[in-house]
């Protein structure tokens, strides 16, 4: 078989069908072993929310004398925690409203409308509901549509939903203005490692960075108890810029030995760091009361390139953890084997 196989290993059965279909009680496929199952109690603590650092961003934007602030700011959250969440970004609340109206009116499209752009393993383009080609794999509580923004020459738009007639304009618009609060955030990142402000930019492919979007939808489960909306791990490209549901959490990052809810502020985006500084390890819980819908616009690498430490921040007192990869190799690993916490980048630790 040619890796990646470009069949699922078995009919894919969208969550929003188990859903609406009244059971109460989850087919054993998506329950979690005890030990990966989430304890809800915490999920209705909100003490640690109070933590999640926000940072204002527009001096990023004016250039304004409180530049330092802010990049001083997303320094510490990128040491500290592997995440942060961004406001006064300048992507506009009313294209964010409609992202989340014409995405929500393709979910509850007839399930025919959807399946006619069903992805299969090899590009993950299009609408799935599972990650990973392992029979065995116990299943996530979540569908999704993913697809290819930019660079332009990877974008596929017969691969795009047609209605609601303004989603690929709206999607498009979206993903541009995305794109540029990336490279903004990847600037000051850059510069808050010591080095030119766009050393990273350059070693990602300049021009040729590239962003996919994953919208997931979360439909209510009776049993969140059991299973996960979407397993822990880590999002393997540079940085992703989420958007979560504006009324219900689900998203939860690991710190330390804990899981922290996030709970976003209004009109935020969570920005997720992976390959720089802290990757951080997530997931997403089920919920029975309230379905949820986020977009994760992954920022990633330009795939053939090799990725590698920056010998500018190498010493012998600091040697690199990682052989260099690259993008399309690494992502390999992620696509054949599911969300896996971080087993996938500690197995490429270098001897
Ligand atoms: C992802 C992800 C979080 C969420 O799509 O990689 O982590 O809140 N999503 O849905
Ligand atoms: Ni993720």
């Amino acid at each position: 078989m040619g890796y990646p196989p470009s069949e699922w290993p078995e009919p894919i059965v969208p969550v929003q069908s188990l859903s609406n279909s009244g059971i109460t009680e989850i087919p054993s496929k998506y329950i979690k072993p005890p030990i990966d199952r989430p304890s809800l109690d915490s999920f209705h603590n909100s003490e640690t929310d109070l933590y999640i650092p926000v940072i204002d961003i527009s001096p990023l934007i004016n250039g304004s004398d409180r530049t330092d602030e802010a990049m001083h700011a997303i320094s510490h959250a990128c040491k500290e925690w592997g995440f942060f969440q961004v406001v006064n970004h300048g992507v506009a609340p009313d294209l964010v409203q409609k992202l989340r109206a014409a995405w929500r009116e393709f979910f509850y499209s007839p399930m025919e409308a959807k399946k006619a752009y069903a992805n299969d393993p090899k590009t993950y383009e299009g609408y799935g509901s599972r990650v990973g080609v392992d029979k065995e794999a116990i299943l996530d509580w979540g569908d999704y549509f993913f697809l290819y923004l930019l660079p332009e020459s990877t974008k596929n738009l017969n691969k795009w939903p047609e209605l609601p007639p303004n989603l690929r304009e709206i999607t498009e618009e979206y993903g541009e203005k995305v794109m540029k609060l990336s490279k903004m955030l990847i600037k000051a990142i850059s510069t808050s490692l010591g080095l030119d402000e766009n050393y990273m930019l350059r070693a990602f492919g300049g021009d040729n960075i590239a962003g996919t979007l994953r919208v997931n939808y979360y439909p209510k489960c009776p049993q969140p108890e059991l299973t996960l909306g979407l397993s822990p791990h880590s999002d393997p490209g540079f940085i992703t810029v989420l958007l979560a549901d504006e009324h219900v959490k689900g998203c939860q990052v690991k710190k330390g030995d804990l899981w922290v809810d996030i709970k976003p502020k209004t009109g935020a985006f969570i920005v997720l760091t992976n390959a720089i500084y802290k990757s951080v390890e997530h997931r997403v819980l089920a919920n029975a009361e309230t379905e949820r819908f986020s977009f994760a616009f992954f920022c990633n690498p330009k795939g053939d390139m090799a990725i590698g430490s920056a010998p500018e921040l190498v010493s012998p007192l600091s040697k690199p953890l990682y052989e260099p990869i690259t993008f399309n190799e690494y992502r390999l690993y992620v696509r054949n084997k599911g969300p896996l916490g971080k087993s996938q980048v500690e197995s490429l630790k270098a001897a």
